[in-house]
């Protein structure tokens, strides 16, 4: 099969088509023959983690670790991207009762990735469903991701109707789903992004939109009952400004030191750290899939690139030049 790989981290450059085995599905996999797939933020670190420091990941040190270890030392480990994908059930397993050939599916492989490839195999307990029916395989492709991360954190930060709500990077891969599923749970949705996307978050739904090169939000006199930070920039000192009492800000990416405020403001102080990984699990596949259906979770695909200009796609995603998702289309 024809799979993206690298062999190096380095600049968009190191992706090259390949002919490399097609996976062979164990007993209780699927075999998706894909579609199409994404470019997000995870993939612009996997491509490049050697020049990823501890300090530029927005995670604890640990977590850096730990992904190190698992991107690979010195060269990749995996040498194929690709953490979300839509595609056709190819093959499945002799145990697999779920799917069966032809199916249209989409799913989230996460940090595993390997959705750069015309063929990817993955467990049928796994996060992978039946597409949407209301999306074509390129809108279901860019949905998993994004929607999974801010459906979990806005549950688990226990979002309710009527509620304020801010996302700080409401422009990006989970900020976009953010805005939308906010507006789903009844908030008022305030997203903050930087200028030449702001039409695309009031887009989305946001009921107002904020320049963050413009603007500091925290010096609005507008207070919050939920911010979101998805970047994890924004101290919880300046935040504070800006939160009701008894609001929260939820940091989707997070440090050590918002572990430690979390703890402390769960028993001091009327304002609220949260934290929290999303597990990128079915449930939240479902879940998604269940708000597209809806009507009130959509995608917008930006820009579509065949495999062969997948250095394209990532010079557009890391120079920041689409409004919504960036598409990789396999077939
Ligand atoms: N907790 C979890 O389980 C979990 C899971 C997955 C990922 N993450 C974390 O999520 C982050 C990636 O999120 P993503 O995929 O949504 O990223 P993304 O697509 O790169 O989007 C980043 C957003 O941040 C905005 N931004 C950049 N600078 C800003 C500033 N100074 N002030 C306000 N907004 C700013 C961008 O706005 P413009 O582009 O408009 O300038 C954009 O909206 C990573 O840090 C990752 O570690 C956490």
């Amino acid at each position: 099969m024809k799979a993206i790989v690298y062999e190096t981290y380095g600049s968009p450059d190191v992706l090259q088509v390949r002919e490399i085995a097609t996976p062979e599905p164990g007993d209780k996999d699927v075999l998706v023959r894909v579609h199409a797939t994404s470019v997000n933020y995870g993939d612009l670190a996997g491509r490049n983690f050697a020049a990823v420091t501890p300090r530029a990941f927005n995670m604890p040190l640990l977590f850096w670790v730990m992904a190190k270890l698992y991107f690979g030392l010195g060269k990749p480990r995996n040498g194929i991207l690709g953490s979300e994908f839509s595609g056709e059930v190819e093959s499945v397993g002799k145990d697999v009762t779920a799917f069966r050939k032809g199916d249209a599916v989409f799913g989230y492989l996460g940090q595993k990735m390997g959705a750069y490839a015309e063929y990817l195999s993955m467990p049928e307990s796994g996060p992978i469903a039946a597409m949407p029916t209301t999306m074509n395989f390129e809108e279901a492709a860019v949905a998993p991701y994004g929607a999974m991360m801010a459906l979990h954190l806005l549950r688990k930060a226990q979002i309710r109707p009527g509620q304020k709500v801010l996302v700080n990077g409401a422009s990006g891969g989970i900020g976009s789903a953010a805005v939308q599923i906010a507006k789903y749970f009844g908030a008022d949705v305030t997203g903050v992004c930087g200028g030449p996307r702001m039409d695309y978050v009031n887009s989305l739904g946001a009921d107002t939109v904020i320049d963050y090169k413009k603007e500091d939000f925290t010096q609005r006199g507008e207070e919050y009952d939920l911010i979101v930070d998805i970047r994890g920039r924004l101290p919880f000192s300046r935040a504070k400004r800006a939160l009701k009492a008894g609001g929260s800000i939820l940091y989707i990416s997070f440090k050590m030191k918002h572990l430690f405020q979390m703890l402390a403001t769960s028993i001091f102080g009327s304002r609220k750290v949260k934290c929290g990984i999303a597990p990128g699990n079915r449930d939240d596949l479902l879940a998604v899939r269940s708000l597209i259906e809806q009507g009130q979770l959509k995608t917008v695909v930006a820009e579509r690139f065949a495999m062969s200009q997948a250095a394209e796609a990532h010079r557009m995603v890391e120079e920041g030049k689409n409004s919504g998702a960036v598409v990789i289309q396999v077939v």
